[in-house]
């Protein structure tokens, strides 16, 4: 686990920065997500002081949208498509498949922080289902092969 105090100079500039903006929560929590990469611990009672709200309040938040990350990132992000078309074209069993393989949830991160999932709805490729973006790049058209080479390149020398 990282020292979140090394975070602090950050956490607080983004605070002095955006505290006095009308709706400062989400904007501050994505300054902080974007500069650190999630929203470490240590972030909650200095963003609960600085807004006056209570540290529940500020979790609340946090836990209640799935693209904020109180973890550090892993080393690979996977975003598999769960929307209409990639469905219809087998998108399902590729999501079972890569649950089971990589033993994790659809939120969840590899033990060794290697790879986290991320579900998308949507990547803008229908015409390629089914699809998934990995580290930002597009991999369409995607067979279980396909799919088990791609993680097993990830999880094996970390160059996917
Ligand atoms: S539905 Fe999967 S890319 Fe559009």
């Amino acid at each position: 686990m990282p020292d979140e105090t090394l975070h602090l100079p950050l956490i607080l500039s983004v605070l002095e920065r955006e505290k006095d903006t009308p709706g400062a929560l989400l904007p501050i929590l994505h300054a902080i997500q974007e500069g650190l990469g999630y929203i470490p611990d240590a972030a909650v009672p200095e963003i609960a002081h600085a807004l006056n709200l209570s540290q529940a309040e500020v979790r609340g938040v946090i836990s209640f949208y799935h693209d904020f990350r109180t973890t550090p990132p892993a080393r690979h992000i996977l975003r598999l498509c769960h929307a209409e078309s990639c469905q219809s074209m087998g998108g399902a069993q590729l999501a079972a498949q890569l649950r089971e393989h990589l033993g994790l949830d659809d939120h969840g991160t590899t033990a060794d922080g290697q790879v986290s999932l991320r579900p998308v709805y949507c990547l803008g490729a229908c015409a390629c289902s089914p699809a998934l973006e990995l580290d930002g790049q597009l991999h369409a058209r995607l067979t279980p092969e396909g799919l088990r080479e791609l993680v097993n390149r990830c999880l094996e020398d970390g160059t996917c």
